[in-house]
């Protein structure tokens, strides 16, 4: 028996949720050799640390700049500045891999007549080339950034931007993140959320209660009632 119940629309996360945010590091591995792990690591870290960090202090930039920002940071920690090197990798990240479920999922939930949509701290521009670049533009009916209100998650204004754009009842709203910080932010919000622990991680000790956890998001439409 699933524990969801009404939805009409499933709304991802992108970052680690859709796409794969250690794809532009392996990708460039010959250059990066061992470390290619550990930059991708520090990089995403500092990355989430800078959204939060710069939503507390009313300072808004971009995703795009604090994608820039926080790769400086992790690249100067490895002693491995180099303009060429940053380059490549800003680029990649315009272009990450999807996890390979991710595609058929969409289709099938697009089959079903399911609404779909990515809220996502991306920036539109950078949204917009990874949807592209990964195929799934045509199986999204929005794509909906942070930057139309200048604070990041997990403010709840942010998840307030998927019920107006869907005009879809936050309650009828499954909300998916591997994201656990950002899963609870949204279960808070009022979201149904379903949890992809892609990576085996522990529970979170936030406010927010979980509907449901799954590995990969092959996992979902059965949870929705959806196929077989
Ligand atoms: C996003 C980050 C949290 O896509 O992964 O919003």
């Amino acid at each position: 028996m699933s524990k969801l119940e009404n939805i009409q629309a499933c709304v991802f996360d992108a970052y680690g949720t859709l796409f794969d945010v250690n794809a532009a590091a392996e990708r460039c591995r010959d250059s990066i050799g061992e470390n290619a792990g550990k930059l991708a690591e520090i990089w995403r870290l500092k990355q989430l640390q800078y959204t939060w960090l710069r939503s507390l202090m009313d300072e808004y930039e971009d995703f795009w700049a604090i994608t820039g920002q926080s790769l400086d940071f992790a690249l100067n920690s490895l002693g491995m500045s180099d303009p060429k090197l940053r380059a490549r990798l800003m680029e990649l990240y315009l272009e990450l891999d999807t996890y390979p479920e991710v595609s058929n999922m969409l289709k099938t939930l697009k089959d079903s007549g399911m609404k779909t949509a990515i809220l996502s701290n991306g920036s539109p521009s950078m949204l917009l080339s990874a949807v592209k670049n990964a195929g799934i533009y045509q199986l999204l009916d929005q794509t909906i950034s942070v930057d139309t209100i200048g604070v990041y998650k997990p403010h709840p204004g942010v998840y307030q931007l998927a019920v107006d754009g869907l005009d879809v009842a936050a309650e009828n709203i499954c909300f998916l993140s591997s994201n656990g910080w950002d899963a609870h932010g949204a279960a808070h919000f009022g979201f149904q959320v379903v949890w992809i622990n892609r990576f085996g991680q522990k529970r979170e000790n936030l406010p927010g209660v979980l509907a449901d956890e799954i590995s990969t998001l092959d996992q979902l439409p059965a949870l929705i009632g959806i196929g077989g």
